[in-house]
């Protein structure tokens, strides 16, 4: 099946009390291993791309031919969305252009009022390719390809007049934070995330920094109207240390284990088992 946009995916999960995991892609590896897994456990996913993951794999034209033959050279059939994670203006034209099927405009360091002017625009623009679109109000902590945030909670009225500007999906600083969280880190706002979805309704809310979040917190963030969840790091700590191993093991100095084909696949089954374990947990699994 080619790329959907993520509306529909989205609004089910939202009425179904579930979500989709956006989880990032790095490579072609990363790519296979999380088609491969949604595949065969009848899960929609989102792939997302950040801008700097965009540069490192040689541009968004280039992700877009490999997502695209992936689709097709291994019959995935499960709903798949391309989007662009935290993108800025011109990255998101750019993903626009290069056939991305959803792109996330982060206008969160922008005042408000030039976040509506912008996201607005871009509401237009994706409205009529039949794009999705999310948007982001309160800035995510921690860093991302150097994008630093400081763990806001964004303001509930500032998130419905984003919400009500068109967008598909929302981001909102719930005390969120990109990358390992800290051991005195105060939790999610489940306050905010309360009064966010009472003043958004069915927009379905994004919840960033997937990683390291209790099972319970994420369960109790579904029931409050998180629809999207995404997910790097963890994909990333897995990859890492199911290679170490290998690597510590000296499996790369026997025999033919030099074979990138031999040397990266532990790292690609750890992420497989990571992406089975957060679909399990988001409630996504036979929702395609
Ligand atoms: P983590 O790296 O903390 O999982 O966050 C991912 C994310 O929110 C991407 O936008």
């Amino acid at each position: 099946m080619p790329l959907v946009n993520a509306k529909e995916m989205l609004t089910k999960a939202k009425a179904g009390k579930y979500a989709v995991g956006q989880f990032n892609i790095n490579n072609l590896e990363w790519t296979k291993a999380i088609l491969l897994t949604a595949q065969e456990n009848n899960s929609p996913v989102i792939l997302g791309v950040s801008e700097g993951a965009g540069k490192y794999m040689c541009g968004y034209k280039t992700i877009v031919g490999m997502v695209n033959g992936m689709l097709e050279e291994l019959n995935i059939t499960v709903p798949v969305a391309l989007h662009l994670d935290h993108g800025s203006y011109d990255g998101a034209k750019a993903c626009i252009e290069a056939g991305f099927s959803s792109v996330m405009f982060d206008g969160s360091h922008y005042s408000i009022e030039e976040n509506v002017e912008k996201t607005k625009e871009l509401v237009g623009i994706c409205e009529k390719l039949g794009l999705s679109l999310e948007a982001e109000v309160g800035s995510i902590g921690g860093e991302e390809d150097g994008v630093v945030g400081a763990g806001e909670c964004a303001d509930p009225d500032e998130c419905k007049m984003i919400a009500d500007l068109g967008i598909t999906m929302l981001a909102a600083g719930i005390g969120n934070i990109h990358g390992k969280y800290p051991e005195n880190w105060a939790g999610l706002s489940f306050e905010t995330l309360d009064a966010i979805q009472q003043k958004t309704g069915d927009m379905p809310l994004v919840l960033h920094g997937g990683t390291g979040i209790p099972a319970d917190m994420i369960q109790r963030a579904i029931s409050l109207g998180v629809s999207k969840i995404n997910v790097n790091t963890e994909c990333q700590l897995s990859f890492a240390e199911a290679t170490r191993k290998y690597i510590e093991d000296g499996k790369d100095l026997a025999g033919k284990g030099f074979d990138p084909r031999k040397l990266l696949a532990p790292g690609f089954e750890a992420i497989k088992a990571t992406v089975k374990e957060k679909m399990e947990l988001f409630g996504s699994i036979d929702k395609a």
